[in-house]
């Protein structure tokens, strides 16, 4: 099955005879392979009587031989459908695998967005990676970590011409409010001790047409600057960043994310499960909890489950 999205990955029209030759079925089966992967793996396939079927953007697999070649030095584990790369790091931390480790995919299953919603993962189209660490020295370490990643996020964003991009509290990428990359902190151990710490982030690289499956606003790289992105080269990019990011610390960036907060000033609404509150943001602390002015006093918000939105208005 897989092969036949490889046949089809230069984005050129292929007649189902010449598939079905190439892998050994009948063109009858090359239908019905399409339609699984359309099904199963979001692949968007184009057909058109006389010249057969075509993807609508070609795409260019991961390739581990290239990021090492970039100058990767952590290991790598790519998975051409998985159900969630964060799940993935999960289960290899319990299999025993020591990090430093990276798990890439060309496509999520069951992709985890914050607050169990879901993350759409439509194959080859964008990065969907999970980046493991260990922290050995207690629970300061993490204070902040999220929004540190959301920095790393934006350096590379505006390294590939996308200035406008924005962060919001706690951990979003936005384009004119628009959402381009999602954050997803997972911990295992001890957080005052030692632990590992699964960074996920979902970047919307190449992506042009979701529209009925995403229910918030999005926008991808390529929407914003036009032209088909090298997803291996962004990924060799972004652990880079990463690894910066995370030897300066969180005191050390903490500037530059508020000076691309994209809220700073505005009025909001900060949901939990079972409240809400109704503040201005102030901006955010030295540990990179929200400070909220709520009615005159500052109250200072923390916790990976809690959302903000613009007041009077849905997205968040
Ligand atoms: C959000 O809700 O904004 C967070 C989205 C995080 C998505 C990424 S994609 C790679 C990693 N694997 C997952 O299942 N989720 C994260």
């Amino acid at each position: 099955m897989l092969n036949l999205i490889r046949l089809l990955q230069d984005g050129q029209f292929h007649s189902g005879e010449f598939l079905g030759e190439a892998l050994g079925i009948s063109r009858a089966a090359v239908w019905k392979h399409l339609k699984h992967l359309e099904a199963a793996y979001g692949l968007d396939i184009h057909r058109v009587r006389g010249k057969g079927y075509r993807l609508a953007s070609p795409f260019e697999p991961l390739s581990q031989e290239r990021l090492f070649a970039l100058g990767e030095p952590w290991p790598i584990f790519i998975h051409e459908s998985i159900d969630s790369t964060n799940a993935e790091a999960l289960r290899l931390l319990s299999q025993g695998v020591q990090a430093p480790f990276v798990v890439l995919a060309e496509h999520q299953s069951g992709g985890r967005g914050r607050r169990g919603r879901a993350w759409v993962s439509p194959y080859g189209e964008n990065l969907y990676l999970s980046c493991v660490i260990r922290i050995d020295g207690g629970a300061r370490q993490l204070e902040g970590m999220s929004l540190l990643v959301g920095v790393a996020v934006l350096r590379v964003l505006q390294s590939l011409g996308v200035s406008s991009a924005q962060l919001k509290w706690p951990n979003d990428v936005l384009v004119a409010e628009r959402k381009i990359a999602g954050i997803l902190i997972e911990l295992v151990g001890d957080p005052a001790d030692i632990c590992n710490v699964v960074i996920g982030v979902g970047l919307n690289v190449n992506m042009l047409s979701r529209q009925a499956e995403i229910t918030q606003e999005w926008t991808s790289v390529r929407s914003e600057i036009g032209s088909l992105q090298d997803r291996t080269q962004i990924a060799a990019a972004l652990l880079c960043e990463l690894r910066r990011c995370l030897g300066e610390g969180f005191v050390a960036v903490r500037r530059e994310w508020e000076l691309h907060h994209a809220w700073t000033g505005r009025e909001v609404s900060v949901l939990t499960a079972s409240k809400r509150v109704d503040g201005v943001v102030l901006g955010i602390d030295k540990s990179g909890a929200l400070r909220l002015d709520v009615g005159g006093t500052e109250l200072l918000l923390n916790g990976g489950e809690l959302s903000l939105r613009l007041r009077d208005d849905s997205r968040a």
